[in-house]
């Protein structure tokens, strides 16, 4: 099977993100855009672009702001960028940066575009809050009044429980379930323990910090100043060096306060950033003098029932992306697995092992056990948090950089994603 792009391998020249911030702390006051725009202009000034050669730019954002819809349009409209530079967002949940990779990639495949910037921004500390239907409708009637009696009894019509505001739900619009109480269940199913849970996500926080303290994850990071007193934030606050396994077996679960094993330290927490990466064409970066961090060799997205195990689709998407690239597990010099939750880690591990998933997956050998020496080697979203728009973006990077310093020559990256979709990805080197 002709791998992806080999008529035109697509690139991935650079790769930059802010501080990812837990919600509601120091980058609340910035909004997902504005996170965007500072990460986009610091990889064009990091990487000398010439901004006239950006064919398109494709951002990803899972709540959107409903006064400008098109984050990707909004960033793209940095005075760095020239305004003829289309750009468009996409939405894939928590494989939102990545369908803006995939999206952005394809464009070059086809020949469409040499250069594109794409990634993803969220702002949990900045979700729309939206007035109730009763409300709304009042609302709407009373604008549509033509006297003041007619507007006073549009109004009248508003009973006290329509002031309720109603606040987006990390929760599925066809189940009803949390991705916490996914988790739960995933944990259940899979039989995974919350000692294991644990375990793993203290080795998320100390390999965090490690590549925090030596500088390989802040050298991906663009400071930021951040309002209101423009104190600059130059690292990840979620991770911890001071948790260790006894403060996380203290934790509470949080999702089945009875029987439940996920907590607030085995999860990601809720998050702010931004993440982008610079793709372009092998020939156009080479005859810009560009040495490209990796290549994308095969991707693959899958999806499940999510009233079954939501976020267990990484499973059926990584043997298939594999096999895309006509490689194996054993090929992987380094895996970054999402870690939306540890549970959710733990059972995609277990069943990426599995011949009943292999099958599923259309596939009869399973994929394999991923050593645990090449898996987040630097930790994950569970210590480094989870702008779900951005996360992508920052695996990207953070997979091509740690190749290189490895000297490896070829990384998958998986990434679970509401609605029961899951994504994968392999990367080259040279
Ligand atoms: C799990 C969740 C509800 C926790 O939210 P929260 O209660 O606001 O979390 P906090 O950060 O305040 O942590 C709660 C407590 O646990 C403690 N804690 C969290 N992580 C810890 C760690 N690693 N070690 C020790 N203590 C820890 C905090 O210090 C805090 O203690 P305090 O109450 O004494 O201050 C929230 O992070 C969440 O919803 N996460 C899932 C997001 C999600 O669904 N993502 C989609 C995935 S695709």
């Amino acid at each position: 099977m002709p791998t992806y792009g080999s008529g035109r391998r697509v690139a991935i020249v650079a790769g930059v993100r802010t501080p990812f911030a837990k919600s509601g702390t120091v980058l609340k006051d910035i909004s997902a855009i504005d996170l965007g725009r500072h990460c986009v202009a610091e990889l064009i000034q990091r990487t000398s672009l010439e901004t006239r050669s950006v064919d398109l730019l494709v951002f990803g954002t899972v709540v959107p702001s409903v006064l400008a819809p098109n984050i990707a349009r909004e960033v793209s409209l940095i005075p760095h960028l020239p305004k003829g530079v289309q750009a468009h967002t996409v939405g894939r949940a928590c494989a939102s940066a990545n369908q803006a990779i995939t999206d952005a990639a394809d464009q070059i495949v086809l020949g469409h575009a040499d250069v594109a910037i794409a990634g993803g921004a969220e702002s949990l500390s900045n979700v729309p809050i939206l007035h109730s239907r009763g409300f709304a409708d009042a609302l709407v009637a009373a604008s549509r009044a033509k006297s003041l009696g007619g507007r006073v009894q549009a109004l009248s019509k508003i009973r006290p429980r329509d002031l309720v505001p109603v606040t987006p739900a990390i929760a599925e619009p066809t189940t009803g379930e949390t991705m916490g109480q996914s988790a739960e269940k995933m944990a259940k199913i899979n039989g995974i323990t919350r000692d294991e849970q644990d375990q793993l996500a203290l080795r998320s926080h100390r390999l965090a910090h490690a590549g925090t303290q030596d500088g390989r994850l802040t050298s991906e990071i663009a400071p930021i100043w951040a309002p209101p007193d423009f104190t600059p934030v130059t690292v990840d606050n979620g991770v911890r060096d001071d948790t260790g396994l006894d403060q996380l077996r203290a934790l509470r679960p949080v999702f089945d306060r009875r029987y439940g094993t996920v907590t607030a330290g085995n999860s990601s927490p809720l998050t702010d950033g931004a993440a982008a990466v610079l793709l372009m064409s092998e020939d156009r970066a080479r005859a810009a003098g560009y040495q490209p961090l990796a290549f994308i060799r095969s991707y693959a997205y899958a999806a499940l029932d999510p009233g079954e195990q939501l976020l267990m689709a990484p499973v059926l998407a990584a043997p298939m992306a594999l096999h895309r690239a006509g490689l194996t597990l054993a090929d992987m010099d380094l895996v970054e697995m999402h870690e939306a939750f540890a549970a959710q880690v733990l059972s995609n591990l277990k069943a990426l092992e599995s011949r009943a998933w292999a099958e599923r997956a259309g596939f009869s050998q399973p994929v394999g056990a991923v050593d645990r020496a090449r898996l987040n080697v630097m930790g994950g979203s569970i210590a480094l948090g989870h702008p779900f728009g951005a996360t992508g973006a920052r695996i990207t990077t953070t997979l091509c950089h740690e190749l290189i310093r490895r000297n490896g020559q070829f990384g998958l990256m998986t990434v679970c994603a509401a609605g029961g979709m899951g994504f994968a990805m392999v990367i080259e080197r040279s």
